[in-house]
């Protein structure tokens, strides 16, 4: 029988498209650690510009990004503050404690998103020896672990003045900035008013690999050096960034597709009984609780047994997101899937 193969699991699983590939082939390269290889310059100058940043810094991963981020901003034994479900928080590897030395403060609700509040009750202060200092304050948009929402621009305003009052920097954790401001109707320019931002082209816009840290030029200046110090200086990186470059240029609009596509799934989601709870589908992700303990695996064995790869988060919460590659016979195969599971 033949078997379909679809992969809900994440959007990073998307392949190149041929002319994707036909960008990076046709790339100019130099090697960039010696700083000349023009596809990276351009990358870096063509996402500094459009998110109103001085400069940008090509990096392997959102990890790498956000971890240098970390770690120009921090000093050991400082604090950062963050959502309880924040990437750097629950998927880096204990990345800050182990590159940067420093601890994390949280708060936040279900959705992955902070309030001025939290920041105001987390704070540590500065003059009491016993505590950690705070240095900084890192949001996520749209937040992954809380369902993909998009946290919008009057939040990270408040968030940012609640920062400033401290005298906190302030962090984005843009993997997925770009299905945020294809919901919102945002300009890339409106997020300008962080100290720094990373942003994926390996997620929705699906290049292969990469992503850039913006900030002014002295930020980018000292994150060059840790870049090189974390092992993520690149040669002739100038064939990814081409990826890049396309993906920026060709990709983002298409986004809406996948938000179409996950706001189906949320509706067959609300029609089978089992699906006990689900969080807010805002963009490309669809996270939901399923009635029996342990039901989670179940469905994910009897949708793998379909061809179909979603993920278990725990026994009880799974995701599905769309993505480039997810066709109309993949979204026919999960929904048959979904409505012929039984607990
Ligand atoms: C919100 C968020 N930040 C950062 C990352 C890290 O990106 P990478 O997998 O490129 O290291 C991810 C990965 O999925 C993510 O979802």
């Amino acid at each position: 029988m033949f078997l379909i193969d679809a992969d809900f699991r994440s959007d990073t699983v998307t392949r190149p498209s041929a002319q994707m590939l036909a960008a990076m082939q046709a790339a100019p390269v130099g090697d960039d650690v010696l700083g000349d290889d023009p596809t990276v310059k351009a990358l870096e100058a063509n996402a500094a510009e459009r998110f109103g940043m001085e400069a940008g810094l090509f990096c392997p991963s959102g990890t790498m990004t956000n971890q240098i981020a970390i770690n120009v901003h921090c000093r050991p034994g400082d604090e950062v503050i963050c959502s309880s479900l924040a990437h750097i928080y629950n998927y880096e590897g204990g990345g800050v404690a182990f590159n940067s030395g420093v601890q994390v403060r949280t708060g936040g609700d279900a959705y992955g998103r902070i309030f001025p509040e939290d920041i105001h009750r987390l704070v540590q202060p500065d003059m009491d020896v016993h505590a950690a200092p705070s240095r900084l304050v890192v949001v996520e948009n749209t937040a992954n672990k809380g369902g993909g929402t998009s946290l919008g621009l009057p939040l990270l305003h408040e968030l940012h003045a609640a920062a400033k009052s401290h005298g906190l920097a302030y962090h984005l954790d843009g993997a997925r900035i770009f299905n945020a401001i294809v919901r919102e109707g945002d300009r890339t320019e409106d997020y300008s008013f962080f100290d720094s931002i990373s942003i994926c082209l390996s997620k929705g816009l699906a290049a292969p690999i990469g992503s850039v840290l913006l900030g002014n030029k002295d930020f980018i200046g000292q994150a060059k050096r840790i870049r090189k110090r974390f092992g993520g200086g690149m040669r002739q990186a100038g064939y990814l960034a081409a990826a890049g470059l396309y993906a920026l240029e060709n990709n983002i609009k298409r986004l809406v597709e996948d938000h179409e596509k996950a706001a189906q799934i949320d509706q067959w989601l609300s029609q089978v009984d089992y699906v006990v709870e689900r969080k807010p589908c805002e963009t490309n992700m669809v996270l939901f609780r399923i009635n029996a303990i342990g039901g989670a695996q179940a469905l994910h064995t009897h949708l793998a047994s379909l061809g179909i790869r979603i993920i278990a988060m725990d026994r009880e919460w799974l995701r599905i997101v769309t993505h480039q590659d997810i066709t109309s016979a993949h979204m026919h195969a999960l929904k048959n899937g979904l409505q012929s599971f039984q607990t």
